[in-house]
């Protein structure tokens, strides 16, 4: 089967990184990642990527004047990796509306939480203090505007009474780790494009929203 070549941007711990990699050893997981690429040195996610045998680069965004600049390396790596598709998993920077253009529709990114409610950072802490009792993940086409995007799925996560934010965090994140290697499996296989701005569905057997069950397995 052919495995679409995939481009992975860290810039910490990259446990969704780890999902994603652990999808890929199913042979019939239609992706490779060809490249993990890191805005920071010290980055986990790297360490990860090295044990998997996957190719890794560290792009300092301190190392360049300006957005553009950056940006610009980033896109010349990822093409120079052979990449088609590109997963944001906790890449913590904020993206040029020129390079998110250049990957309109295969660039995805992975948010906790139910967007477009909380986003940006400390969402956990948000949702705790607003008192929602349903909290989740998102994951998302990206574009220029931070956080947002047309939504591909999402899980929902309960807020349970004694939550603190890390608690709750622990939760969204094993959802996190259920949603995103689904999602980049749909987008490898063709089964999800995005057209005109809006998300198009090939995909039936599973809603785009889903109540989070630890023992769901897509
Ligand atoms: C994840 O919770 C991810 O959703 C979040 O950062 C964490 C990274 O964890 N991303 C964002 O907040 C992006 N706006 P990980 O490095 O263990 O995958």
């Amino acid at each position: 089967m052919k495995k679409t070549p995939v481009a992975v941007l860290v810039s910490g711990n990259g446990s969704n990184l780890q999902a994603l990699i652990d999808a890929c050893i199913a042979p019939d997981y239609p992706v490779k990642i060809v490249l993990v690429i890191s805005n920071k040195e010290d980055a986990y996610g790297l360490k990860r990527a090295a044990e998997a045998g996957i190719a890794i680069q560290v792009i300092r965004h301190k190392d360049f004047p300006d957005r553009e600049a950056f940006d610009a390396a980033l896109h010349a790596a990822i093409v120079a990796g052979g990449a088609e598709l590109v997963c944001l998993a906790g890449f913590m920077r904020i993206l040029t509306a020129g390079f998110v253009g250049k990957w309109e529709g295969k660039m995805i990114n992975i948010h906790p939480s139910l967007l477009p409610s909380f986003k940006g950072m400390h969402t956990h802490a948000e949702a705790l203090a607003t008192g929602v009792k349903i909290h989740g993940c998102t994951v998302h086409f990206v574009v220029p505007e931070m956080d947002s995007g047309p939504i591909v799925i999402q899980a929902a996560v309960p807020v349970l009474p004694d939550d603190t934010e890390a608690s709750l965090a622990a939760r969204v994140l094993k959802a996190e780790h259920q949603i995103y290697p689904y999602a980049l499996r749909l987008l490898a296989s063709g089964k999800l494009t995005l057209k005109n701005g809006r998300v198009n569905k090939q995909f039936q057997a599973v809603q785009e929203y889903i109540l989070f069950n630890p023992d769901v397995r897509f």
